[in-house]
């Protein structure tokens, strides 16, 4: 799938921000609506545990969600995927006990004017690294892996590519530090754009179009609130 309306999407990139939205009560509230919601993917193999914000369980917080992203991505859309009554989720708690592999989340809807990607960290410690190389296609996984290439994803599926890979080899001290999880061959021709250490009170604001992974820096385990969105 290519995604249509690259242009227009292009024209609201821009480069990743670091900001402070929340207050540390409503971080609190954050968590505690956390701990409250149902387990909607606790998957074995990649070691995650994630959570989707539904809406009503605490309908103050959810006032305060949208209006703040409201007021610092001007009009947006939600497009974290729907409840069965239509109603948009706020975002996916990302709860991992091993760090995540190179993909990238531009969704699975070519029509879709997609928009910013805001990570609000809730447990550290944690990074998350960012390449400069964007994609603008379906969410896919990055994989150098011949067997892993051979996947064929179903619908709602990441698709798999080594479309990302280029000539240069990637920087060895930066690999060993913070990306020793991945294949460093399956990194050639990489460019960091940024690595956001979590510090937890931060979001970060970033396009859905650039390429990313955590970082192998991770202590047990991390939690995060990512929310998708897009535009009108
Ligand atoms: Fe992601």
């Amino acid at each position: 799938m290519e995604i249509k309306n690259i242009e227009s999407i292009k024209k609201f990139e821009g480069p990743p921000k670091v900001i402070k939205i929340f207050s540390e009560e409503e971080i609190k509230s954050i968590l505690k609506l956390y701990e409250s919601l149902p387990v909607t993917v606790n998957n074995k193999k990649q070691n995650v545990i994630k959570k989707r914000w539904l809406q009503n369980y605490n309908k103050t917080l959810d006032k305060i969600y949208s209006s703040k992203l409201k007021e610092i991505l001007g009009e947006f859309e939600m497009d974290n995927l729907k409840s069965e009554t239509g109603e948009d989720f706020f975002g996916l708690f990302h709860e991992s006990f091993a760090p995540l592999p190179l993909h990238v989340d531009t969704g699975f809807d070519e029509n879709a004017l997609i928009y910013k990607q805001i990570v609000t960290p809730l447990i550290e410690p944690g990074d998350t690294v960012f390449f400069k190389k964007r994609w603008y296609k379906q969410s896919t996984t990055f994989t150098n892996n011949e067997e892993e290439l051979n996947f064929k994803p179903k619908p709602g599926q990441n698709a798999r590519s080594k479309d990302h890979l280029g000539e240069i080899e990637f920087d060895k001290d930066m690999h060993a530090k913070y990306l020793s999880h991945i294949d460093i061959n399956n990194l050639r021709g990489m460019e960091v754009e940024m690595i956001y250490n979590w510090k937890v009170g931060e979001s970060l604001i970033v396009d859905r179009t650039h390429i990313h992974c955590a970082s192998s820096r991770l202590n047990k385990r991390k939690l995060g609130l990512t929310t998708f969105t897009k535009r009108k």
